[in-house]
């Protein structure tokens, strides 16, 4: 059987050679990346955004702008290092202009992020924005909760998946913190949530 470190290897290079998505095009013509994912091969929390941004695009690495500058700052504030999780996106290309990723983009790219929870095995999930709450309430069967982020965001959420079981966080996209200073100690609030699980 293969390990965790050889399915994601298979996965980056099915998404490196991953040409069927409309946001292929974005490589070619802008010179950037795919962005697969980074981290604990074994990590006991994996953090879902939502899509790349430009600086991720550039350099192929999640969270790694303005954004990751708030995920880190929200990782200190609970002693998590970084290196200790694994972070990734829904979609792994960048949509043009940072525009909102589409359904279809969603559901094109989703097959990917499914495997990688299930070569990961987290027991717990934060999704990082809608996007990415939307999807895995969908994926994990908890559908009949979704609701406005502001609403649910900090909950705790129980599912069952192939390999036992998941505790699953929504958060407020880190993005909320550049625009909204204000909004830190909600972010930093949900953050020690999830540390009162860990
Ligand atoms: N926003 C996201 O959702 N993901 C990233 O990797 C960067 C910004």
């Amino acid at each position: 059987m293969a390990t965790t470190t050889e399915t994601l290897r298979q996965i980056k290079e099915e998404l490196l050679a991953f040409c069927a998505s409309p946001l292929y095009e974005e490589r070619t013509t802008n010179m950037v990346f795919p962005v697969i994912g980074e981290g604990n091969h074994h990590a006991k929390v994996m953090f879902v955004g939502e899509a790349p941004g430009k600086n991720e695009a550039r350099t192929g690495r999640p969270f790694c702008g303005a954004s990751g500058r708030v995920l880190d700052e929200l990782l200190a504030h609970i002693s998590l290092p970084r290196a200790e999780v694994y972070v990734t996106n829904v979609v792994k290309d960048r949509p043009p202009l940072n525009r909102d990723p589409k359904p279809e983009e969603i559901a094109l790219y989703a097959p990917f992020l499914d495997r990688q929870i299930e070569a990961i095995q987290p027991k717990i999930i934060v999704t990082l924005g809608r996007f990415s709450m939307q999807y895995m309430m969908e994926r994990l069967g908890l559908a009949a909760h979704i609701a406005s982020i502001s609403v649910i965001r900090g909950r705790v959420f129980d599912a069952s998946v192939s390999y036992g079981s998941v505790k699953l966080i929504p958060m407020f996209h880190p993005a909320v913190g550049i625009y909204s200073r204000q909004s830190m100690p909600t972010l930093k609030a949900d953050m020690e949530t999830l540390k009162s699980l860990l």
